[in-house]
């Protein structure tokens, strides 16, 4: 996997994306940075189980709604190298999905998969729908399950045929970043080393995935309680399966029947991007 230096021209690394569907550029965080991120994403990781099913990881903590419980990763989330490559692929976008992602010692490897997939449209028939930036906060190396990505896969008309020797280990230093289109076949790596593996990964979509009127807002939870389930749902209080309209990591339908679910942990079994 072709690797970068910061600091590195957008352009360039926009470009190596198009052209393996991933690309890694190396020193974005300096360590002090870097220790600053991760004393801040400790406290919740240590409040955050483990996943419930093999693709979650069932050594594998995430934390979600990060952007609600930390100040640490806003600058991560509009980082001056990465927007200008969200701009030239997707042109207009939304942050879809940031999740920490701890994969714990003993994590076996996650199937392979695309993000896009969450979304039936045909590949390719409307450009890029997800980028994807993990943010090393570890080394990444080939025993601690880094992320592992098939580079050219953006190209295949279907993942029918990928094998995981094709794989390639998003190997980097802590402070890198590993950006990956949606359309890349990918998955999380087994760790099979003794201290678990933290990283940061923020999808980003399309802006046009999303409905005409931000009917979640325009309808905020307290007025969205008297509503019948079933229209709640159709505002947007649900989740289209698997688990696209997650929040925190459950379904929106249980935060409207739970007056104190922002106040408490996140129980990570609907939501997932998967990219870890
Ligand atoms: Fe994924």
């Amino acid at each position: 996997m072709r690797q970068l230096a910061y600091p590195v021209d957008s352009a360039e690394v926009a470009a190596q994306v198009a052209a393996d569907g991933c690309a890694i550029v190396t020193g974005v965080l300096t360590p002090d940075e870097v220790a600053t991120v991760r004393s801040a994403l400790d406290p919740l990781l240590a409040e955050t189980g483990t996943g419930t099913n093999s693709f979650l990881g069932r050594r594998t903590r995430r934390v979600f709604a990060v952007l609600a419980k930390t100040r640490a990763l806003d600058d991560l989330a509009i980082h001056p190298l990465v927007l200008p490559v969200l701009d030239a692929i997707l042109t207009h976008h939304l942050l879809s999905a940031p999740v920490v992602i701890s994969i714990g010692p003993g994590e076996a490897a996650q199937a392979l998969h695309r993000d896009e997939a969450s979304y039936p449209v045909p590949r390719g028939a409307a450009g890029e729908l997800v980028v994807n930036v993990m943010w090393a906060l570890d080394d990444f190396t080939e025993v601690n399950g880094a992320t592992r990505i098939i580079p050219g896969s953006h190209r295949w008309p279907d993942l029918s045929g990928a094998r995981p020797e094709e794989t390639v280990a998003a190997v980097m230093p802590k402070g890198s970043i590993c950006v990956f289109l949606g359309s890349a076949v990918h998955g999380g790596g087994a760790n099979r080393s003794a201290a678990p593996r933290l990283g940061v990964v923020m999808e980003y979509g399309a802006a046009w995935l999303r409905p005409q009127e931000n009917l979640t807002l325009a309808v905020p939870p307290p007025v969205a309680r008297q509503l019948p389930e079933q229209l709640q749902r159709e505002i947007g209080y649900g989740v289209y399966p698997p688990f696209l309209g997650y929040v925190d990591g459950r379904d929106p339908i249980e935060l409207l029947a739970d007056t104190d679910a922002a106040a408490s942990g996140p129980a990570p079994e609907q939501g997932d991007t998967g990219d870890r």
